[in-house]
């Protein structure tokens, strides 16, 4: 979950790491520190726990203005409360050798005691102290800088990605990755070189980069990157340019980036559908997925497994598969289904939804399907080349979202709906359950919806109204039925994340169950009523909790004056394709929670406790 940044090159690196560091900190932001190296081999660390505390200490600190080399860490606590010491970098007991990290020693314990028996000092609670420790372990035997990371990353379990320097050696900077968690990625400038753990961090710099895959070390000096695989055979360098519009990483006239995020929803919907949905006559055209129209018509059934706000997508990709493809479709948790034993096969199409395309456990879950039940996979993907596409061997739906920075995802869930539902037709098509008139009429309605969420983003001053007008609430309940049951999910974990407003998503069908227990008037329930099939079925719930001096907001069909006048509050969404119409309810679901939280004082762009990209289980 952790951020890292590296440098060497001809300028001071302190301000570089610092700056890249800022970049970085939608990844962890419970504590930060830099390492910098002198020509000469003097190192200097500088480490603070809390949000801006090393960018307030950094002006003091004289020690790191003369190093051209250095590396720099954001902390998402995993081993170890959040302190100064527990801090990254961490360093051998000679000091010598200073590593960030990110990612878990699995077998810290064992690799501690063993180290403390041979003298080592440590003065953290972290996994991470290890990994300089045993590095200096074997520089004491004699390997070179290369071979001592590369036995470490060796000695060590789980899925670590480690940056490292070396007094020793004072021009230079290692690296090395292990596993899934995390990444890492080289950039080459002209006359320096940098390292981070992806991609925003680089963006300033530049766009030649080379990503560390699985088992590989490298070392970087400002002119030259060398790079080994686990046997330490030498292995190519060659960067790859990545396209990045520096504009789109920052805030612009946006409070937050996830109000921003939120508002480029029509382009980036726009980006996702274009050259993809073609009308009359209807065709679908999904340029990496390599299946035949063969491949899907021997599928039986379709998966879709992510985590989050990817999984609330992939509840709705359910109900596209089944309803525009004619498949059986299900959707999983990663976290769960990659401990199960699930019988999959050749017959069932696995899709992963991952915005970062680094989330551990929907990594877990693809290598499983993968080694397991070698069963057909495709990815949908905000981020090129990164882990998930590559388990794929490049079988993805890219989101072209640009990059989204906001901790809370927005603009990828309604892109993510926007490829299933791409998805859904292509294998409706090829499959013979969809006509070309239908396919027409489905495109047709797909291409309108960024105009539609457009009009949605319009009432933005009537959702902060109405957050302002609701009771000081400390639960909330999202109601919706079928489709918009996964809005209201995500409508409820938009509001957990960012409010710190406890709230749940349930279907409509389950409140007598037992949820009703908890409508007072202090509860708020927004509720998703559209005039569709379950319509006169949402109407009843709402009556249940109006019944009950309930608190309630109604998100209804544009000119539904008879809902309008039972509720406390109504949201019009114009009437539109009932498939496309989530794309429309997900609006307020975003914003309200947006405007509750910024109300409360909330950070919503680094909620507490959260990282954007989660690479720990
Ligand atoms: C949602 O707002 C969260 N950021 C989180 O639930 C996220 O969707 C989840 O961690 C999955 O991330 P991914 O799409 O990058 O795999």
């Amino acid at each position: 979950m952790c951020g890292i940044i590296g440098y060497v090159g001809q300028q001071a690196a302190g301000p570089i790491l610092l700056e890249g560091l800022q970049r970085l900190q939608y990844r962890g932001y419970d504590s930060s520190g830099i390492a910098v190296l002198d020509h000469d081999g003097a190192l200097a660390v500088l480490k603070r726990a809390g949000q801006g505390a090393l960018a307030d200490a950094f002006p003091s600190a004289e020690s790191i203005a003369a190093g051209r080399v250095g590396i720099g860490h954001t902390r998402w606590a995993t081993h170890g409360g959040v302190t100064d010491r527990n801090a990254h970098p961490h360093s051998s007991t000679a000091g010598d050798v200073v590593v960030v990290h990110n990612g878990i020693v699995e077998n810290y314990r064992a690799l501690r005691d063993q180290l403390i028996e041979d003298g080592a000092e440590f003065v953290s609670e972290t996994d991470t102290e290890v990994i300089p420790q045993l590095i200096a372990h074997h520089l004491r035997q004699g390997s070179d800088f290369p071979t001592a990371l590369r036995a470490t990353m060796a000695t060590i379990e789980g899925g670590n990605s480690v940056v490292a320097l070396h007094a020793s050696d004072p021009q230079r900077l290692y690296a090395a990755r292990k596993g899934n968690a995390g990444g890492i990625v080289i950039g080459f400038g002209e006359g320096e070189m940098f390292l981070a753990s992806d991609m925003p961090a680089l963006i300033p710099h530049t766009n030649r980069v080379r990503y560390l895959a699985n088992g590989e070390t490298a070392r970087l000096s400002s002119a030259a990157v060398e790079i080994w695989d686990s046997d330490g055979n030498a292995a190519p360098t060659e960067p790859e340019s990545i396209p990045l519009d520096p504009v789109a990483v920052a805030k612009g006239p946006y409070k937050h980036f996830m109000l921003k995020e939120i508002w480029e929803q029509p382009r980036a919907l726009s980006d996702t559908i274009r050259g993809r949905a073609r009308v009359d006559p209807g065709q679908v055209v999904l340029e990496d997925v390599p299946l035949s129209d063969d491949d899907l018509r021997r599928l039986r059934r379709v998966l879709i497994i992510g985590m989050g706000t990817s999984m609330h997508a992939g509840m709705l990709g359910r109900a596209y598969i089944e309803r525009l493809g004619g498949l059986p479709a299900d959707f999983d948790n990663s976290s769960e289904f990659r401990y199960r034993e699930p019988l999959l096969g050749p017959e069932t199409l696995v899709v992963s939804i991952s915005q970062s395309g680094e989330t551990i456990d929907t990594l877990g879950a693809m290598h499983h399907v993968k080694e397991a039940w070698n069963a057909p996979q495709i990815t949908v993907c905000n981020v090129p080349g990164a882990a998930t596409t590559r388990i794929t061997d490049g079988s993805a739906i890219y989101l072209r979202c640009g990059p989204e920075i906001g901790v809370a995802s927005t603009k990828t869930f309604t892109a993510s709906m926007a490829a299933l539902y791409l998805l859904a037709c292509r294998i409706g098509v090829a499959r013979g359950h969809l006509q070309p008139a239908d396919l027409d009429d489905a495109l047709g309605t797909l291409l309108a919806v960024p105009s539609l969420v457009d009009r949605m983003l319009q009432q933005s001053d009537r959702y902060e109204e109405i957050a302002s007008q609701l009771p000081e609430a400390s639960n909330l309940l999202y109601l919706g039925r079928g489709l918009h049951y996964p809005i209201a999910m995500e409508g409820a974990l938009k509001c957990k994340e960012i409010s710190y407003i406890h709230a749940e998503g349930y279907p409509a069908g389950e409140m007598k169950h037992g949820p009703i227990a908890l409508i007072d008037r202090h509860t708020p329930t927004i509720a998703i009523a559209l005039r569709d099939a379950l319509y006169g079925k949402m109407c009843s719930n709402i009556q249940q909790v109006k019944a009950r001096d309930g608190v309630v907001v109604a998100i209804g069909t544009e000119g539904d004056e008879e809902l309008a006048a039972q509720v406390d509050h109504f949201i019009p969404v114009p009437a539109t394709g009932e498939l496309v119409a989530p794309f429309a309810t997900a609006v307020p679901a975003q914003l309200l929670a947006y405007y509750l939280a910024t109300l409360r004082g909330a950070d919503v762009d680094q909620p507490r406790n959260l990282a954007k990209t989660v690479t720990v289980e």
